[in-house]
Formats: structure tokens, C-alpha cells, sequence
């Protein structure tokens, strides 16, 4: 182990991934039998897509809103806001899930590339806001009332993640930065790691497996289940130490 300084200057970038919610019992999209294996991504994480068939569309966002809505979250999301209370830098937590387990585990500094599936989006009005249950093609909406025009607030493939300037201006200043539950297959969250390492900070993957390995692009790939690995790690970085 490495010492790491603990202190009001080091700052810390987590990224997390759908491997993090695993554990809860969600799935995740590319592992065997995963969610891209039961779905095309075409049809429901694009907005072709829903423009072609918004039925299957809410269909597919219905199921995951009603599983990811008795998901509780793991140890992993709990270390992750444990870290966050008690660290004495600056924190941003980073996810690429839709899910709201890391909101449910107590996250404060969060923000959702990805977007939310507890949250829709105007397509008449151009508004978002919350949302709860069921989002189907005679669904109003909340702030112009209008019927037949909402979408998840969810970004598809092809459309711009939310949060990108503060996202590369903390990657900018990072000092630590962890990547978690992540196949690193889609950018621009797979390139935040080299960002990172741009800025100097010390690059650490906590995966099921090394997603790019032998690529050299994290510092330490630690391996295992996020459950497990997460608050071991998080344990030792309150200690200030680090994997060498
Ligand atoms: N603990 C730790 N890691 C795990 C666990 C676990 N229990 N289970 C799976 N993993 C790892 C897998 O090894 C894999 O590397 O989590 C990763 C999940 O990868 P993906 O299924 O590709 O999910 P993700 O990386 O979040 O996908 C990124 O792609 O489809 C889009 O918008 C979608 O946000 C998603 C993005």
C-alpha cells in the first residue's frame, strides 16, 4: 500500500457504472444474458427508436422504473456516500445509471450523465421534472399538460450526456479518480479515465474484471465484486492508503 494525503486539497472523481447496481439485483446491459442481450439497442436507446415505437419504448423504461423502484442499495453505494461525508476535498460522484440507488444509499454530490428513469422530458415544452410509475403514450404532462408528448429523461445513443462541462472540469482537477462497475464500451464516460490521468491524478478501476486490460489506462484495476471490493477499499483510503 501507498500512502495517500487525506486533505482539504485532494480531490476525488468516481464513476460508476450498471455493475455497482448488480448486487441489487439489477441487471446490467453487456454481461452474459444482460440487457443488450434481450434488447436492441436500436429500438429502445435511441430516439429513431421511440419515434418508430414509442409503445416499446415506454415498455422497456416501465420495467426497469418498477425494478429499479424496490432495488435497495448495496454496500458498495453505501461506501461510496461514506466516502463522501467523510472526505475532507471535494467529491463528485459520477454515474452512467438510471437507476436512483445511488440518491437512496444518501449520495449528495451526483449527477446523472445518463439521466434518470424517475424523471421525464417535454417534447412539446422542452421541460423535465420528476416522474413516477408507468410513462405511456397518453401520459400528460405535469408542467403543459399535454398528452402523448413525453419521453424518460434518458440519454440515447446518439444525443449529448448531461453534465459534461462540470464533469471535465472536475476530471481536470481530480486527484483520485475511480472507476466502478464499468465496461468502459461507451463514451464519453469510457475517456474520463484518460482525462484523469491527464490531470495527474492516481487512476484506480474497481471491476468484476480489468475492462481494458492491459491497456494500461488505470494505475490499479482491483477485482471483484463491487459489494465486496468497494468498502475494502474505501476503508483503507479513510486510512490514507492505497493499493501500490
Ligand atoms: N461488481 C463489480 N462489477 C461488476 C459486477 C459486480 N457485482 N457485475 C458486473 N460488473 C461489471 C462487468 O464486468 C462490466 O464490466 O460491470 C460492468 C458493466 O458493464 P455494462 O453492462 O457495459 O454497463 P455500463 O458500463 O454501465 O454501460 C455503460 O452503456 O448501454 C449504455 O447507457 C448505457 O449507461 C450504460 C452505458
Amino acid at each position: 500500500m501507498t500512502d495517500f494525503g487525506i486533505s482539504a486539497a485532494t480531490s476525488i472523481v468516481v464513476l460508476t457504472g450498471a455493475g455497482i447496481s448488480q448486487e441489487s439485483g439489477l441487471d446490467t446491459f453487456r454481461d452474459a444474458g444482460g440487457i443488450w442481450a434481450r434488447y436492441d439497442i436500436d429500438d429502445v436507446a435511441t430516439p429513431e427508436g421511440f419515434a418508430r415505437n414509442p409503445p416499446l419504448v415506454h415498455d422497456f423504461y416501465n420495467e426497469q422504473r418498477r425494478e429499479a423502484a424496490v432495488a435497495v442499495p448495496n454496500a458498495a453505494h453505501l461506501a461510496l456516500t461514506n466516502l463522501e461525508a467523510a472526505w475532507p476535498g471535494r467529491f463528485l460522484l459520477v454515474t452512467q445509471n438510471i437507476d436512483g440507488l445511488h440518491e437512496k444509499a444518501g449520495s449528495k454530490a451526483l449527477l446523472h450523465m445518463h439521466g434518470e428513469l424517475d424523471r421525464f422530458l417535454c417534447e412539446a415544452c422542452g421541460k423535465r421534472g420528476p416522474w413516477q410509475g408507468d410513462m405511456t403514450t397518453a401520459s400528460a404532462c405535469p408542467l403543459c399538460g399535454r398528452a402523448g408528448t413525453l419521453r424518460p429523461d434518458i440519454v440515447w445513443f446518439g444525443e449529448m450526456p448531461y453534465f459534461m462541462p462540470e464533469i471535465y472540469r472536475a476530471l481536470g482537477e481530480a486527484d483520485l479518480f475511480l472507476s466502478i462497475g464499468t465496461s468502459g464500451t461507451v463514451y464519453p464516460a469510457a475517456d474520463f479515465v484518460r482525462a484523469a490521468r491527464q490531470a495527474g491524478a492516481v487512476t484506480v478501476e474497481l471491476n468484476l474484471e480489468a475492462s481494458r486490460r492491459g491497456h494500461g489506462l488505470f494505475a490499479h484495476e482491483i477485482e471483484g465484486k463491487a459489494g465486496d471490493i468497494v468498502p475494502a477499499f474505501v476503508r483503507d483510503l479513510l486510512e490514507g492508503r492505497l493499493p501500490s
